[in-house]
């Protein structure tokens, strides 16, 4: 098959990870008879350096009209700033909502030969295997209004937290459809016992429930949700919840894993292209080493294959293929491992 796919290598390591995804899919180009188009595009502190602002229009343009957006990392400190009108993040943001891709699905699994690296007990980690959806377009991030004003000679800051019955249910089903493929359990997370939007998350949730006998759900609290991460997490199967709770779990769930390194995230909307980008960020302190961990970024190739260009056999080709290189033992630092990102990538093209 023909496809287009957009790169936004990004900042940081940003670059480095995506080339690294870029020689896979190329690989799985060549073996399975396909042509992918590549096509660069800025985002972020170097969009910035560039135009001065963090996604072009026709940047934004382009991964619109593509099959596909890769994305590396935005961010870092040259760029940090908090008063700075234009903040890299703005990118992703604007991308997000230009793609209309309201559903970050970000899977938590635990690699065997990886226990030792998490920072919770191997017996912990029994069964752990795990999707958490976060709502990606709604909440606080983008709820109006939201300003910082001067009251009587005190500086006020607002958000808003604000969601549509439509909004909640779109991202509600995408969560039960995927329980369907899985262990037919959806766990609900809000504060419905405080906020209003959570209440008609419930509310929501428990009609699209009614479409699904098949499927199991259980609403949870959201600080119920953050310790039995860590106290229980084997109990999840797919966690559904707002934008901002998503925010803070997905990190917290990406840690049982052992490194934000290894997971991949995929980011969907009803119909268009699908965002695809490691969970990681743009890890100044390793960028330019040619160390940084690619597996999340490869992975996350592996999700544009099967989710966006409906290639299921070659996006199971590369997950294998990860999983065998880190059976091996062939690891990057932050796995406790002495491979830089070329050895890691390669070690994974041989055996693909
Ligand atoms: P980070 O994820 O960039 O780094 C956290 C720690 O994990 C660092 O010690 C880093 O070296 C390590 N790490 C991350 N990815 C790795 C990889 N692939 N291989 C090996 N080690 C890896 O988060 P941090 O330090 O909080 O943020 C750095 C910059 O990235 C900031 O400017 C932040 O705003 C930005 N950021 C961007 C994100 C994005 O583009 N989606 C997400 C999170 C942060
Ligand atoms: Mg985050």
């Amino acid at each position: 098959m023909q496809a287009k796919i957009i790169l936004l290598p990004g900042d940081g390591i940003g670059p480095e990870v995506v080339a690294a995804a870029v020689r896979v899919l190329q690989a799985v180009e060549k073996k399975f008879g396909h042509s992918f188009h590549f096509e660069k595009q800025l985002i972020g502190g170097c969009s910035i350096d560039a135009s001065g602002v963090a996604l072009t229009d026709s940047a934004l343009k382009a991964c619109q009209s593509a099959d596909a957006v890769l994305l590396g990392a935005v961010g870092g400190p040259k760029w940090d700033d908090p008063l700075a009108k234009e903040r890299p993040e703005k990118g992703l943001l604007a991308l997000r909502k230009g793609l209309g891709v309201f559903a970050n699905l970000r899977p938590v699994k635990v690699y065997p030969s990886l226990v030792g690296a998490s920072p919770l007990r191997p017996e912990k980690l029994a069964g752990v295997d795990m999707v958490v959806v976060r709502e990606l377009t709604g909440g606080l991030y983008f709820g109006k209004p939201k300003c910082r004003e001067q009251i009587d000679g005190r500086t006020h800051a607002v958000d808003t937290m604000e969601y549509m019955d439509d909004e909640i249910r779109r991202i509600v089903d995408m969560a039960f459809q995927l329980a369907r493929g899985r262990r037919k359990k959806v766990t609900s997370v809000d504060k419905a016992n405080v906020l209003e939007t959570s209440r008609l998350w419930r509310q929501v949730t428990a009609d699209v429930a009614a479409g699904y006998p098949d499927v199991k759900l259980e609403n949870m609290l959201v600080d119920t949700a953050a310790m039995r991460l860590v106290s229980n997490p084997a109990e999840f199967d797919v966690l559904v919840t707002e934008n901002m709770f998503g925010d803070i779990l997905t990190d917290e769930a990406a840690v049982l894993s052992g490194s934000m390194g290894l997971l991949p995230s995929a980011s969907l909307g009803s119909d268009g292209p699908g965002l695809y980008e490691p969970i990681h960020g743009s890890a100044p302190d390793i960028a330019g080493k040619g160390i940084a961990n690619p597996i999340g970024t490869i992975l996350s190739s592996a999700f544009l294959l099967r989710y966006s260009l409906k290639l299921e056999k070659e996006a199971s080709a590369i997950e294998m293929a990860v999983e065998k290189t880190i059976a091996s033992g062939r690891l990057t630092a932050d796995l406790g491992g002495t491979a830089n990102t070329t050895e890691v990538t390669d070690s994974i093209l041989d055996v693909l």
